[in-house]
């Protein structure tokens, strides 16, 4: 029988914590080796393994692709070992494929887990997301809003100079326009090369990361996952679906999408209470990365509720 006090068993939450932990362990020897497909195979092998021992009924809803193009972890993959509640499962065992291969910073481990039929069915494209931390009034910032009129919305609100906010950005071209706006404002900004699920999340922990805002676009599927994240520490995430053609307009509506322009709140993109767990792979702010010493490697994990608002950081340390 399925209960909401099942889906709530705090024994269940810590066994999503050993899911992440599992995949970010399963890439310690796969960290700045240059193979970031390698790492990215360990990571989905070792969650897959890992998430299939749980008591769920679970379905991949965010996972590493449509069946055809991932064989493992597809949209749509029955996981857990279906003796428990009906879950939602978004995942990416390796949200920084190429920060690891490289080792650079905040490469992560991520699942979430919400009852069925609780999150967005994201389609592969992009999402321009916008992201702040907690203690701020509800819209204080907006997608429609410039990027200038962004800043000095919140520094009024941070009661601030724009000169001390500052806004992470993944570094891409088409970010051009908006960084060159950011430092009009003299704003900072701290440029990611990959990660925007860590990058949204740095939002919610200003006086650990240093990070106010996130903006510019990444993928809709990392959307949800922020958006997550952000349910459980506080703060504000709003996204759009951005399509490059027809056919991304197509699977947004096979994916069950009417409205093409809608902006989208955290609460709309997870619509109950969702655990959220991420494990860091390399080095970060949010959680320590790997660490391997003779005979054992070490993984933090940050693991959160929304219903309780409860976050917990926990080291687990690994006999190798
Ligand atoms: P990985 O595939 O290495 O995990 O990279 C993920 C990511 O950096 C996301 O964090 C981000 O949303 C997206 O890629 C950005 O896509 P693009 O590289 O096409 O700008």
């Amino acid at each position: 029988m399925i209960t909401a006090i099942d889906f709530n068993d705090p024994s269940l939450s810590l066994d999503l914590a050993r899911v992440s932990e599992a995949a970010a362990i399963a890439c310690a020897p796969l960290i700045g080796r240059g193979d970031e497909k390698a790492a990215d195979l360990a990571a989905v092998d070792a969650m897959r393994a890992q998430l299939n021992t749980l008591d769920i009924s679970g379905v991949v809803v965010i996972g590493e692709g449509e069946r055809d193009e991932a064989p493992l972890l597809f949209i749509g993959e029955e996981v857990g070992n279906g003796t428990g509640p009906d879950v939602d499962i978004a995942l990416d065992p390796l949200e920084g494929a190429t920060l690891t291969a490289k080792d650079m910073p905040n490469a992560l481990a991520v699942i979430a887990m919400g009852p069925r039929g609780s999150m967005l069915h994201a389609p592969d494209t992009y999402m321009d997301k916008l992201a702040i931390g907690p203690g701020y009034a509800s819209g204080v910032v907006s997608l429609d809003m410039s990027t200038r009129e962004r800043i000095d919305a919140l520094a009024k609100a941070k009661g601030c100079n724009p000169r001390d906010i500052t806004v992470c950005v993944l570094e891409r071209p088409r970010h051009e326009n908006i960084i060159e706006e950011i430092r009009s404002t003299g704003a900072a900004i701290r440029l990611i090369s990959d990660g925007d699920v860590a990058g949204v999340m740095h939002c919610a922990e200003t006086a650990r990361t240093g990070i106010d805002m996130y903006m510019g676009s990444g993928g809709a599927p990392e959307g949800v996952l922020a958006a997550a994240a952000l349910k459980c520490m506080g703060g504000q995430m709003t996204g759009r679906l951005l399509f490059r053609n027809q056919d991304e307009k197509g699977n947004a509506r096979k994916a069950g999408i009417t409205d093409l322009d809608k902006i989208y709140t955290c609460d709309d993109m997870v619509t109950q209470d969702v655990i959220f767990a991420a494990s860091g792979v390399t080095y970060g702010k949010l959680v320590a990365g790997i660490k391997r010493e003779p005979g054992f490697v070490s993984v933090e994990t940050i693991l959160m509720q929304s219903k309780t608002g409860a976050v917990r950081r926990m080291l687990y340390r690994n006999p190798v």
